[in-house]
């Protein structure tokens, strides 16, 4: 690691100048131009022994307070992840899901999957109107896009198989958070002044409980949640059957009743998460450990990492054009396979070992030109919409366990309704399932079999919790939201890492781009690619798309002497490291 440039960062975070006038030093192996990012909060820091970054700081405190009380980094990842449900609730949650990677200090990896489920009412055909055209409605935005959520059962699978001390003394924590209520940071206050007169506007628990009788927060008064915090209490109380049995079954599946929703008690007691071995890239004598299907992060990650060891990318510069086209042509590829193959793997089993061989990494490298596109094809499958809010955070404990623990309820406050009296918001994950069986068009529907929903079956995912290891010994915790962005987010910034030799806030910070093979489209963060590149892509017969940021990779790295180093992400207004 280039300690010359970490020592400034480090420098500068201290003094509290914004990092980016520091961090856009361009590296002797890349070309940096700045990103489009806002300068937040966020600053990199240093610590000798524990470390949590995540999107809201009050979160990553109650991940440290955990560690710094015994706790082991599966309690502080858990303890993070029930706070972060009640200050960061555009995507931190108790109603949604997601996965949870874990390497133990031995180099065990392992990973935990509470992806949603289908109810047991679902079926292919459930996102259709009376007249059997395929609803937007329905599949997004309807009581029947709610997915049974997996995030309580996930984090009581990791406590009791790994976990050190005291389920409730996890808990706590964020039912304090709520009953005593917390003072609304920046990012919050603005976010959820959208929603109240937004997405909210259908839910009147939604604005009883995240507004003051319809007026919003501003940023540091306090606000307190009450029935969460009962709902929390329960679960500190309980255990999961706090969540999937009782009173807060009974609420939840009373206001499926009332709204159209196909959840019923019984599809909560069933809801079962999972343990399932990790899927791992071997790049450049690094280990890349990542969650398996069902999420297609890990399996598509591995694939365009396969395909770009082949490549010498720190000599074609960070963000030139050669390095742009090349890792497009990847991502394009891997992006193929994901819509052909890749869906629950309780339901089909996709090629796994041939998409992720370095054989068949080979092989597609064949067809990449050295200097010009290769068009997807646009009579094949064209992908969907996805919104953009989903959280990730990142853990390292004292004896160098890693936890990278990305979950989300899919929309910004998922379908936007809080469950009257429970006060939890209800994800919105059916939407991951394909819309209408065999109906793939322009509009962006697939229509493949791997990801049509059904009882019990799991909707595919973009999440991508990663960990990076070397030689045994733990290198990075990376993860972000973003859609199908985060596939491309993570490669990025374990590229950065790996390939330009970044320090983790300058992989983190460093401006990105996108391409999920159709829309046969480049988007990149605003200023992120510098003209002169655009200009020789489009001769290369890219189109390129200036946009806003991608994703917040809120991540940490362990430097050679065992130094954790935590790298919010600027994109993020109220994130923060919390370290010992
Ligand atoms: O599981 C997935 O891939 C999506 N539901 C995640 C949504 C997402 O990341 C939106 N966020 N920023």
């Amino acid at each position: 690691m280039p300690t010359r440039k970490l020592a400034l960062s480090l420098a500068t975070a201290a003094g509290g100048v914004p990092l980016l006038l520091a961090l856009w030093a361009p590296a002797a192996s890349a070309r940096l131009v700045q990103p489009a990012v806002a300068i937040g909060a966020a600053r990199t820091v240093a610590a000798p022994t524990y470390m949590v970054v995540s999107a809201s700081a009050i979160a990553s405190a109650a991940g440290r307070d955990v560690m710094a009380a015994g706790g082991n980094a599966i309690d502080a990842a858990i303890a993070t992840g029930m706070a972060l449900a009640v200050t960061y609730p555009t995507a931190g949650n108790i109603g949604g899901g997601g996965f949870m990677v874990i390497r133990m200090p031995d180099g065990r990896a392992t990973t935990i999957d509470f992806r949603e489920m289908a109810p047991k009412a679902a079926k292919p055909e459930m996102f259709t109107d009376s007249t059997g055209a395929y609803s937007s409605r329905i599949h997004h935005n309807s009581l029947m896009s709610v997915g049974v959520p997996g995030t309580v059962a996930g984090f009581a699978l990791a406590h009791s198989k790994y976990g050190k001390v005291k389920w409730n003394t996890l808990v706590e924590p964020a039912v304090r958070l709520a009953a005593d209520g917390f003072d609304v940071p920046k990012g919050l206050a603005a976010s959820l002044g959208g929603a109240i007169n937004g997405k909210f506007k259908n839910f009147p628990a939604s604005v009883a409980a995240y507004s003051k009788s319809g007026t919003a927060y501003a940023m540091g008064e306090r606000m307190k949640l009450p029935d969460l915090a009962r709902t929390l209490e329960r679960i500190r109380d309980n255990g999961k059957d706090g969540f999937y049995r009782g009173e807060t079954a009974r609420l939840l599946a009373q206001e499926m009743k009332r709204g159209g929703g196909l959840i019923t008690e019984d599809d909560l007691a069933n809801y079962v998460a999972k343990e399932r071995a990790p899927v791992t890239a071997r790049y450049r004598g690094y280990e890349v450990i990542s969650m398996a299907p069902p999420s297609s992060g890990g399996v598509a990650m591995t694939e365009m990492l396969n395909i770009l060891e082949g490549y010498d990318l720190a000599k074609a510069g960070h963000n030139s054009p050669q390095y742009v086209h090349l890792v497009v042509e990847s991502m394009r590829r891997a992006f193929l396979d994901r819509a052909r193959h890749l869906g629950d793997p309780d339901f089909s089993k996709a090629p796994l070992d041939r998409l992720m061989s370095k054989d068949y990494a080979a092989q597609l490298r064949k067809d990449i030109l050295p200097d010009r596109a290769t068009p997807s094809a646009p009579s094949q499958i064209v992908q969907q919409h996805e919104s953009d809010e989903t959280t990730h955070y990142s853990v390292v404990d004292a004896s160098g366990m890693a936890v990278s623990v990305t979950y989300t309820l899919e929309a910004g406050y998922g379908l936007g309704a809080v469950v009257p009296g429970a006060g939890f918001l209800l994800n919105n994950e059916m939407g991951d399932f394909n819309g209408k069986p065999g109906v793939t068009d322009s509009t962006g529907l697939i229509g493949t079999d791997a990801n049509l929903a059904r009882p019990g079956k799991r909707m595919l995912s973009s999440m991508t919790p990663t960990i990076v290891a070397k030689d045994g010994k733990l290198v990075a915790v990376v993860g972000s939201p973003g859609g199908r962005t985060i596939i491309n987010t993570v490669l990025q910034v374990v590229l950065n890492i790996i390939d330009f030799k970044m320090p983790v806030q300058d992989a983190v910070n460093a401006p990105r781009f996108h391409h999920q093979w159709l829309p046969d489209v480049i988007s990149f963060e605003r200023n992120g690619i510098a003209p002169t590149a655009v200009t020789a892509l489009e001769a290369m017969g890219y189109r390129l798309r200036a946009g806003g940021n991608q994703g917040t990779a809120h991540s940490i790295m362990v430097d050679a002497t065992g130094v954790r180093i935590g790298a919010p992400d600027a994109r993020d207004a109220d994130a923060g490291a919390a370290h010992n």
